[in-house]
């Protein structure tokens, strides 16, 4: 059987990849715990895919319980080099327009209290490793450039800054992660990043954006109902620039 040829970790509003021919579902028992749930092995065209959802197929994990690492560690014992994490997102500068895709090069982590390292125990010495760009520049310009194909527009770069979550946040917080130089907001960038850099997996982050973040739209509160909406709408868009991706 040929390789796989990338993951996609789907976000709030992705659950299956419409178009991808399904092979077979498997149970991934990592030395973390479990993952997500199964694991989606496809074919979309003549190339390999593996589908997990983040936030469990019945969408119930919420962003603090997702257990990141057994995701991650599970993707690599099952042979896959490339992970494109699809990630609903709040937009925090102008370019962030509610339904816009964008492909960030940039995080920070405001999350806490997340197990978020797989070089904690059992370790001969102790482990860093670099993180100055957190996405893979070659998977984001597959991404951008399978964009371009199909006439879909990109955001190209921006700072993703990771929250805690499940609550949105207040508008002073999106205030001081604007001075801090975060474009985006969502929840689970982090620690999912972070691992997939330890274990040497390519990552890169088609960012959906949902909503005006907090203090941003016109109105005073977010609503559920304008998220999911936006949500449905763009994955369109999303599952396009997958199906371009592995062609
Ligand atoms: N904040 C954090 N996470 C999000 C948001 C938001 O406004 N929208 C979608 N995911």
């Amino acid at each position: 059987m040929d390789n796989i040829e990338f993951a996609v970790i789907g976000g709030t509003g992705l659950t299956e990849i419409e178009g991808m021919e399904i092979i077979h579902r498997e149970v991934v028992h990592t030395p973390h715990g479990s993952p997500s749930g199964q694991f989606t092995h496809g074919m979309i065209g003549d190339k390999r895919i593996v589908f997990v959802a983040r936030h469990g197929y019945a969408h119930n994990i919420p962003p603090h319980k997702v257990n990141y690492r057994a995701n991650i560690w599970a993707l690599r014992s099952l042979g896959v080099s490339k992970v494109v994490a699809i990630a609903a997102v709040g937009g925090i500068t102008d370019k962030m327009k509610p339904r816009a895709l964008v492909i960030p090069d940039q995080i920070i982590d405001y999350t806490s209290g997340r197990d978020h390292t797989f070089f904690e125990e059992g370790l001969s010495s102790v482990t860093h490793v670099d993180f100055s760009q957190p996405y893979t520049d070659e998977l984001r310009q597959h991404l951008l450039n399978a964009a371009k194909k199909t006439d879909l527009e990109l955001v190209d770069g921006g700072t993703y800054g990771a929250t805690q979550g499940p609550r949105l946040e207040t508008a002073a917080e999106i205030s001081r992660m604007e001075r801090d130089g975060c474009d985006l907001v969502g929840m689970t960038g982090m620690p999912e990043a972070g691992l997939a850099r330890e274990l040497g997996l390519s990552y890169a982050c088609c960012a959906v954006v949902a909503n005006w973040a907090a203090g941003k739209g016109d109105e005073e509160a977010i609503s559920m109902d304008d998220i999911y909406q936006n949500l449905d709408n763009s994955m369109v868009n999303v599952r396009e620039l997958l199906k371009t991706l592995a062609c």
